[in-house]
């Protein structure tokens, strides 16, 4: 079964072709980075215009990738949930056409279980792959949760805990931009804590402790924000490094040390990372040393498939195509997640 993935849900329009054990034979990703940047975020009515603009080449661009003609195609997988409204809706709306004129079969994935099975998907060599159930970290711009996976359905997805606030990646973001280093925050604070002492710049999240799944990042951020309010002049190179070092440290500490402590208490030996943040060094280097302590099994993405892509969503919706099920053309961009809201449900629970 080969099945194109369609991603619109935030800032980057992407199609992909990837068969039903999750071999990826074609991966395009355009990036918005360059439109959203001047204003330091994401500016919806811009993103739902740059998707529709792109949309169609980037499409194209997947078919020849993969050196496939249309009629190889066996059904068109489209994230319709969580993202902004208005640029779900091309993705939405350029997958119904396509189903529709193509006649073949369309449904509908959840941003958020993309990123938890892209681990599972293939480039060519064979890799380990985890079995369930597996803890899963899922950590992005938009959400940052820990759940228990016995099974790739929204059934199958026990959540552990999450944020009560900011998602890791949003406090990577604004961190960034307080310290004057741009958009997206992520990566620029990654580079610059590589030459940074985490020790010298005091900088605690809150509700550390491995006793829960429940996480806050809003205060660390207000930390930074009052460490800059507080100086009569700007932040040396050399004390913005130190700051993100710190900054990375206490938040990728807390991320692994609560995964790993998750893992134990429910008794399961696979942990699996996905979500933008799943791209930072320091927080796989700090997830395999906890690991290791316990004997667990790590399992992340590469790179190119931690940050939005489509390829993630044609394996989910392959998932859900080779289950028989199918959506019709009631399938509507819902910007809320089945996955968030079964979170909220779940707090309290450990
Ligand atoms: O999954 P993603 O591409 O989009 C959402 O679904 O949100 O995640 C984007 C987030 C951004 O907040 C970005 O700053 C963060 O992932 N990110 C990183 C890194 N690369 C991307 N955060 C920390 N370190 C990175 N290397
Ligand atoms: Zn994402």
């Amino acid at each position: 079964m080969l099945v194109l993935g369609l991603e619109s849900s935030c800032d980057e329009t992407a199609a992909a072709l990837v068969d039903g054990n999750g071999l990826v034979r074609s991966d395009v990703v355009h990036s918005q980075v360059a439109v959203h940047a001047p204003y330091g975020g994401v500016i919806p009515e811009l993103a739902s215009r740059d998707h529709v603009r792109n949309i169609g080449p980037v499409v194209r661009a997947a078919l020849a990738q993969a050196n496939a003609r249309w009629s190889d195609v066996d059904g068109i997988a489209v994230t319709n949930r969580p993202g902004l409204v208005g640029a779900l809706l091309v993705g939405v709306q350029v997958a119904k056409g396509l189903a529709w004129g193509l006649g073949k079969p369309l449904v509908g994935v959840d941003h958020l279980m993309g990123h938890l099975l892209a681990v599972f998907l293939e480039r060519g060599e064979a890799a380990d792959k985890p079995r369930f159930p597996f803890i899963g970290l899922l950590v992005s711009g938009g959400h940052t949760a820990i759940y228990r996976v016995d099974a790739p359905t929204p059934e199958g997805i026990v959540p552990l805990g999450g944020t009560r606030d900011d998602a890791a990646g949003e406090a990577f973001d604004k961190v960034a931009k307080l310290l004057g280093l741009g958009y997206p925050g992520g990566p620029a604070i990654e580079r610059s804590a590589r030459d940074g002492d985490p020790s010298r710049v005091p900088l605690r999240a809150p509700m550390a402790s491995a006793a829960s799944c429940e996480m806050s990042f809003s205060g660390i951020k207000t930390q930074v924000a009052q460490l800059v309010a507080n100086r009569s002049t700007p932040l040396s190179a050399a004390e913005i490094a130190d700051t993100c070092a710190s900054f990375q440290t206490a938040v990728t500490t807390v991320l692994a040390r609560k995964t790993v402590s998750a893992a134990v208490s429910e008794g399961v030996t696979d942990v699996v990372i996905g979500g933008g943040v799943a791209a930072n060094r320091a927080l796989r280097e700090r997830l395999a040393e906890a690991a290791e302590r316990h004997a667990l099994r790590v399992f992340v993405p590469p790179f190119q498939s931690c940050t939005d892509n489509a390829a993630m969503i044609a394996y989910a919706g392959a998932t859900r195509l080779l289950r028989g099920e199918r959506d019709g053309w009631d399938l509507v961009a819902e910007s809320r997640s089945i996955l968030r809201e079964s979170t909220r449900k779940g707090r309290g629970r450990r």
